[in-house]
């Protein structure tokens, strides 16, 4: 329990609240019983100063540009170890896992690769247009239907398998989803590949000829699956553990992550970020006016990937990404003019006082996408794969909160404005 105390000060009274102080020295005044003592709410639109919970998965600094899982930098996950499944259960079990560990989670994967074959047919019956985010986020909801023994888990055996089918089977329905919108045959999982391998042979591969993974292609992937896993309390991840707390199951709190997820100002970026950078190689607009569109308050228009709501400087995972374009590309003797102009728009808004002033630097979604289109995904798809990389995310903070003795339904206050008791008008007298 907290000694320190914060003094609120109002209608003359004094009240005292307590005071937490996090691992990096960040004070949070506790005001959990203002309302129950005081008949007093805080006001904080868009919760953009609110500790939604205390947590130990994810560590930001917004000001520095820092990033960490579990306490670990996420420069230090430039590599082949830790790859993304490692990561996931990093995130999930709040450490790095042992040998043994890790074979059986990698085992737990392979096992639980294959979708049920009613939940196929379910996905079967969606338009093949449907927007890929629409289909992902039904398919997800619907495995409650399919894994009905996963609605409560008991213990961590159970949490671990729902963990790994999940995490394994999204990867399944975001493929299917995709071949089913090119018109292509579904491509079963191959229980030799690893996840990301598998992944990306169930995207590319044909029932006559394999899809050739090259290892810059596969790290590439690995990176940036790894790069979207965890990010604290953004727009999605708060999203799971509001339905979490009302003690949904897994399945409905993660997919309801995915709807959080689809949006322009949150995942949804990426794809933006794309059509901004086409437009301007389309001669639409360039880097300037883009620019200029975007500092123009009458116009509704914003540079996609740029600003964050943590980050006041480069945003850690824009830097990796950035090199590693640089990197992947000379791999893969890839060029892509949109790099360029990618690279043009961070150079003008740099030193642009609009930019300068309001702290926006180029944020996870600038550079993702450039690399994603050189693996070969189609823009469509780019929020689906940020689903994927952020699932581990999803499922450690649900668990979190299920797993806190003193979770209680995230359930805000609100200040009403609107009228004062008003009488009913049958229809008949209304004018
Ligand atoms: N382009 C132009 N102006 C911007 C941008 C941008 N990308 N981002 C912020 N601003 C301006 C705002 O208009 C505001 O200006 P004002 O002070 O003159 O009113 C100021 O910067 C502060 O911005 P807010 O909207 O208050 O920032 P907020 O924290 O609410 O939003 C967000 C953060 C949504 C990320 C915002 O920066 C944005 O819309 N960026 C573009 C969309 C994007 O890239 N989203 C992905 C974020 S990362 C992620 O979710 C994975």
């Amino acid at each position: 329990m907290s000694e320190e105390k914060a003094i609120l000060t109002i209608d003359g009274k004094q009240i005292e609240l307590p005071v937490y102080t996090g691992t990096d020295g960040t004070k949070a005044i506790d005001i959990g019983k203002l309302y129950d003592e005081h008949r007093m709410i805080t006001y904080d639109p868009s919760l953009a100063n609110t500790g939604l919970c205390r947590s130990k998965i994810t560590y930001i600094d917004g000001d520095a540009g820092i990033l960490r899982y579990r306490g670990i930098p996420i420069e230090q996950f430039d590599n082949e170890s830790p790859n993304f499944v490692e990561t996931a259960w990093l995130l999930i079990f709040g450490r790095l896992p042992t040998q043994d560990e890790l074979l059986d989670f990698r085992a737990r994967l392979t096992n639980n690769a294959l979708l049920h074959e009613g939940l196929r047919q379910r996905i079967e019956m969606l338009p093949p247009s449907a927007p890929p985010m629409a289909s992902l986020s039904a398919a997800i909801s619907e495995m409650a239907c399919y894994y009905k023994g996963y609605l409560t888990l008991d213990d961590d055996e159970q949490l671990t398998e729902v963990a790994a089918r999940m995490i394994s089977t999204v990867r399944t329905i975001a493929a299917y989803s995709y071949r089913r919108s090119q018109g292509l045959p579904i491509i079963y999982p191959n229980p030799k590949l690893r996840y990301v391998a598998n992944f990306l042979h169930m995207m590319f591969s044909y029932p006559y000829l394999h899809y050739e993974i090259t290892p810059e292609i596969e790290d590439a992937m690995n990176l940036i699956l790894i790069l979207h896993a965890d990010h604290e309390q953004n727009c999605s991840t708060a999203t799971v553990r509001v339905v979490g707390s009302s003690l949904a199951n897994m399945f409905s709190s993660c997919s309801a992550g995915v709807s959080a997820l689809w949006g322009s100002l949150h995942g949804g970026a990426n794809v933006e970020v794309m059509k901004m950078l086409d437009g301007i190689y389309a001669g639409g607009l360039t880097p300037e006016q883009c620019i200029e569109a975007a500092k123009d308050k009458a116009n509704p228009f914003r540079l996609f990937g740029f600003g964050h709501r943590v980050y006041k400087n480069y945003d850690p995972r824009a830097k990796i990404l950035k090199a590693a374009c640089d990197k992947v590309f000379a791999q893969l003797q890839h060029q892509d003019p949109l790099l360029d102009i990618a690279r043009k728009l961070e150079e003008l808004a740099l030193s642009d006082q609009y930019f300068v002033d309001r702290k926006l630097y180029p944020n996870v979604d600038f550079y993702s996408g450039i690399l994603l289109r050189a693996i070969g995904i189609p823009t469509n798809m780019f929020t689906v794969i940020f689903a994927i990389g952020r699932l581990p995310g999803w499922i450690a903070h649900w668990k979190e909160q299920h797993d806190n003795p003193t979770n209680r339904i995230i359930r805000p206050r609100q200040v009403y404005e609107g009228n004062d008791i008003t009488d009913y008008i049958p229809l008949k007298e209304r004018s």
